[in-house]
This record gives structure tokens, sequence and C-alpha cells, in this order.
């Protein structure tokens, strides 16, 4: 390979990179005289490529917000780098093609839905009847149409935060970054929020999202960076962090004699009382057999023989709590 056509791989890397972060860290000085120092984001690197929707996950107080005002050019990095498409933040440049939600979004309490979505697509260009059917078409697309001539103070944090959607979207950006775009929605609207973000991700659009939820990230991500205390402890695509291996296996018992319950607690298995139940935790898969056996010996029926598989949850607490 030459010089050149080396080059040229990395260019289209680097355009393919939507987000780039290198060891990026942020220290707050706070307290009395700034003595105090709160490392709040420690060494994070992690990429974002073209059309993926990419979760940011961590507990509260993990970095995210912290690491998604970097990235906006919010607040500077203490060191370490980070770009939006191969541009270096915090530069207007990198911001062009990104609509951004952030953390409890703010909006000018007398202003309605329809004032401030308009307003945010005047700041980003847009003029005229262009812009007048656009800010409609985002206020119905996030379900607010019908609050679109209400004052924001008059809105429920849901419709709030419903109205920062649609200003994220407003511009038609290439990029979504949202922070935790679920928060405050009752389940129809997480579903709702969740649908949105798969059209738009069809409509070719790339989505990083920030969410201290386990399950919007595996039913949504293909890929995800999990913070603990500032620090990236797993980054990878779910389908990979979630190979599927089977934890132990569950079996679910009924009309268990105080016989049955002898003799399976003698061979060793943990027994757990569910209403009319009892669940048998098999650490290994080649004891199954044994518990079924013991089980059927003794008068018990099987009701169900379950394998749990690892999920993200599992994860979640093994490597970030
Ligand atoms: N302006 C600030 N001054 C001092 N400390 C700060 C500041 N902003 C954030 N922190 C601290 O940095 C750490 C990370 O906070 P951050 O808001 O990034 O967390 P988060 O992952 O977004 O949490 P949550 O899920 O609660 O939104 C916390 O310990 C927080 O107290
Ligand atoms: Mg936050």
């Amino acid at each position: 390979m030459t010089a050149g056509s080396e080059d040229a791989n990395e260019n289209a890397d680097r355009r393919d990179k939507l987000i780039e972060v290198k060891s990026l860290n942020k220290t707050f000085s706070v307290g009395l005289f700034k003595k105090r120092r709160v490392e709040a984001v420690k060494g994070v690197s992690f990429d974002v490529r073209r059309g993926e929707i990419f979760g940011f996950l961590g507990p509260n107080g993990a970095g995210k917000t912290t690491t998604i005002k970097m990235l906006t050019g919010l607040i500077e990095p203490t060191s370490g780098d980070a770009f939006l498409f191969g541009k270096r933040v915090p530069s207007a440049e990198s911001r062009r093609d990104v609509g951004f939600l952030p953390e409890n979004p703010y909006v000018y309490p007398y202003l309605t839905p329809r004032e401030f979505v308009e307003m945010c697509g005047n700041l980003s260009g847009m003029r005229g009847a262009s812009l007048r059917s656009r800010t409609l078409e985002v206020l119905t697309k996030v379900g607010i149409a019908y609050a679109a001539d209400r004052q924001v103070r008059r809105l429920s944090k849901g419709m709030l935060q419903r109205t920062g959607l649609a200003a994220a979207l407003v511009s038609d950006p290439q990029m979504l970054i949202l922070d935790e775009p679920m928060s405050g929605l009752d389940p129809v609207g997480r579903k709702e929020v969740r649908d949105l973000i798969f059209a738009e991700r069809e409509l070719g659009r790339t989505i990083f999202f920030s969410t201290h939820i386990l399950s919007d990230v595996e039913a949504m991500c293909d890929r995800v960076t999990i913070l603990r205390q500032g620090e990236a402890v797993v980054s990878g695509e779910i389908r990979q962090l979630l190979r599927g291996e089977v934890l132990r296996t569950d079996v679910f018992l009924a009309d268990v004699t105080p016989e049955a319950t002898a003799a399976l607690e003698a061979a060793g298995f943990t027994l757990n009382e569910r209403p009319g139940l009892v669940v048998v935790e098999v650490e290994s898969a080649l004891r199954v057999e044994e518990v079924l056996k013991l089980a059927l010996a003794h008068g018990s029926h099987i009701v169900e023989v379950a394998p749990r598989k690892e999920t993200l949850e599992d994860l979640f607490m093994r490597r970030a709590l």
C-alpha cells in the first residue's frame, strides 16, 4: 500500500467516525478556595460510527453529562481530545451538523413549543415557509403538535422533553446527541421516543444517547460504552458483549412436597419460594437432569426449565457498580 492510499484510508476512517473521543479528562475544582477536586471524567475514549445507535450508559454521577458537555462545547476538557465529524471540539464547525438535547432542557417559560423550535431552526440558518413547515413536522413527529401553541410553563415534564427533542431535530442534522432522551416520559412516551430514534436512524441519522436505563440500551443500541466513576469500564458491540452464555438454569416446580424439598436441599441445590411455585437455581447445566429426576421422584411437577443468559443488567452489575 502506498503512503497516499494509507492517507486516503485514514481520511475515510475519520469520515466514518462521527464522534471520536481520546483520553478525555475533566476535573472540577470545587469548595472553599476551589481546593477540592472532582475527577468527573478520567481518560475516556470511544468512537461512534456513521449510522449507529450508540448508548452511553452509567449510573448517576458516572460522568455522562460532563462528557456530553465537553463534546458539545459547553465546557472545556481538562485534557484529551474530542472530534465531531473529524473537527476538534470545541468549535462552531464541529457542532454544525449536530442536534443536541441537553439533560433537563431549559426553555424560556413564556415561549410556546412552536416558537421555541422555530427559534432553534432560525439559529441554524432556517427561514420562512420551510422553517414553519419543518417545525410543524418535527412537533408532530415527537407527538406534541396538539400543544404547539401552549406556553412552555404550562407543559408537563414529558411534554417539555418532547419539545427539546423537536428542537434537536429541526435543522435535519446528520447526528443527534441526546442526554437522557427518555427521562420524564411515561411508558408509552418511552416507547414512542424509542421508535422515533429507530425511525431517525432509518433516515440515515447517527444517534448517540446517554441513559442509566439498561433495557433501553439493550433494546436499541448497536454499541455501548459503560462509564463508572468517570472511567469507561466496558465498550463494545451489544451482541458481542452479550454472547448469550448461560449463567444458570432456573427450574420451576409445582406441588413440591416436604420430601422433594429435603431431597433437593440434601443434594446441595438452592430453593426459592414463589407464589405456588418453588424455583431451583442450578449453576451447572450438567446438574439440571438431576434436579428433574429428584423432583419427579418425589411427586413434584415441572412447570418450566429456563436457562438464564447474561443480560446487560448482569454485565452492568458486574462491571459498573
Ligand atoms: N460543574 C460541576 N462542578 C463540580 N462537580 C461537577 C460539576 N458537574 C458535574 N460534577 C460532578 O461530576 C460527576 C459526574 O457528573 P455528571 O453530571 O457528568 O454525571 P452523569 O453520569 O450525567 O449522572 P446522571 O445519570 O445523574 O445524570 C459527579 O460527581 C458530579 O457531582
Ligand atoms: Mg447526566
